[in-house]
């Protein structure tokens, strides 16, 4: 009878440390059956055409995601209106709420190191886009990311444009055949990595293609179509007939270039070639207004901020999910799109 006892003890001691081990690998294992996420995102500028596109991008992303996966995704995007402190309260908000992920699109790319700090404190895991810190920033936790677009690539698919068009017809750039390219630059705000390194490498590919260039002038006018439109026709003014070419840092400005064309009337077949590809920048393509874009892959571009943001509030491991260059920074592609 005792011995019966005995066995029966050891049983149940046995059973309970199986028990113990299969929940504590359950537990251990426990990110993957959480049933939802909770990712925060916060825009630079909700109305800036790019980050709109990309905006309307994530939210299909999360939706599909759920779709595919059964995980409800709770998303909150948020816009900080092109105001740093605005920013910086709305990421206090995401860590107070207890949110798995946030993507960040920050204003002020050269103080991204606050947003950091709290983000390491609170163990929450920041996707930043579009607008990239500095790499001494990115380099202090592992839990940071970036996706983004190579800005020299950029540059390099838009000058080209212009040297293929100029070495099938030099005269469907130098309009008035004076053996020059007369051309004038307008670009995005100067605190942007993309601007900086937009405007050097069109240029340079221009120069490195052999096309005889001229600067007339040019301008910053912040990514934005108004502001472009309103350089674009001063220039005109000051400028009657020499504006050949107008080579722009997105395609909202090249737009505005056009709309100050259109405008004045000026029916000389000036060539504008903007970056972005955007859903407008396509449109002014088909209908003539643009003679070229770069275009980025706004899917792809939406689709890894997501993945890894949703890998992150799982608790996966990033790196498997999305092939990333150092770990942290991934880069969309691109092609140019021309008119001819
Ligand atoms: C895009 C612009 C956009 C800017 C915002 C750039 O990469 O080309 O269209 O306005 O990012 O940060």
């Amino acid at each position: 009878m005792k011995k019966r006892y005995g066995i029966l003890a050891v049983a149940v001691i046995l059973l309970l440390a199986l028990w113990g081990v299969l929940y504590q690998s359950r537990k251990e294992d426990g990110k993957e059956e959480k049933k939802s996420i909770r990712i925060g995102v916060t825009l630079y500028r909700g109305d800036d055409s790019f980050i709109n596109t990309l905006r309307g991008n994530i939210e299909e992303q999360a939706k599909e995601y759920e779709k595919e996966t059964g995980i409800k995704v709770v998303m909150e995007i948020v816009d900080a209106k092109g105001n740093q402190n605005t920013q910086n309260s709305q990421v206090d908000r995401f860590i107070s709420l207890g949110y798995d992920a946030i993507c960040v699109n920050i204003v002020d790319r050269s103080v991204a190191s606050n947003i950091i700090g709290k983000a390491m404190d609170a163990d929450l895991p920041v996707v930043f886009f579009n607008r990239e810190p500095v790499e001494e920033d990115m380099r202090r936790w592992e839990k940071l990311y970036y996706v983004g677009e190579n800005a020299k690539e950029s540059a390099v698919l838009q000058g080209n444009i212009l040297v293929d068009a100029y070495k099938k017809d030099s005269s469907s750039l130098d309009l008035n055949g004076d053996g020059k390219v007369s051309y004038v630059l307008l670009e995005g705000e100067n605190s942007h990595q993309d601007s900086l390194i937009r405007t050097e490498w069109s240029i340079q590919t221009l120069k490195d293609g052999g096309v005889p260039l001229e600067k007339i002038t040019g301008g910053i006018a912040n990514w934005d179509r108004s502001q472009a439109s309103a350089w674009m026709e001063q220039w005109l003014l000051e400028y009657p007939d020499e504006v050949e070419v107008v080579i722009c840092n997105n395609d909202d400005m090249a737009l505005g270039a056009a709309d100050a064309l259109d405008r004045k009337g000026d029916l000389r077949p000036v060539k504008i070639v903007g970056i972005d590809g955007t859903p407008q920048g396509l449109e002014g393509l088909r209908t003539g207004r643009l003679f070229g874009t770069v275009q980025c892959d706004s899917q792809e571009y939406a689709s890894v901020i997501f993945k890894i943001a949703a890998a992150e509030s799982l608790g996966q491991k990033v790196q498997e999910i999305v092939k990333l260059d150092r770990d942290k920074y991934y880069e969309c592609s691109q092609k140019a799109l021309t008119t001819h």
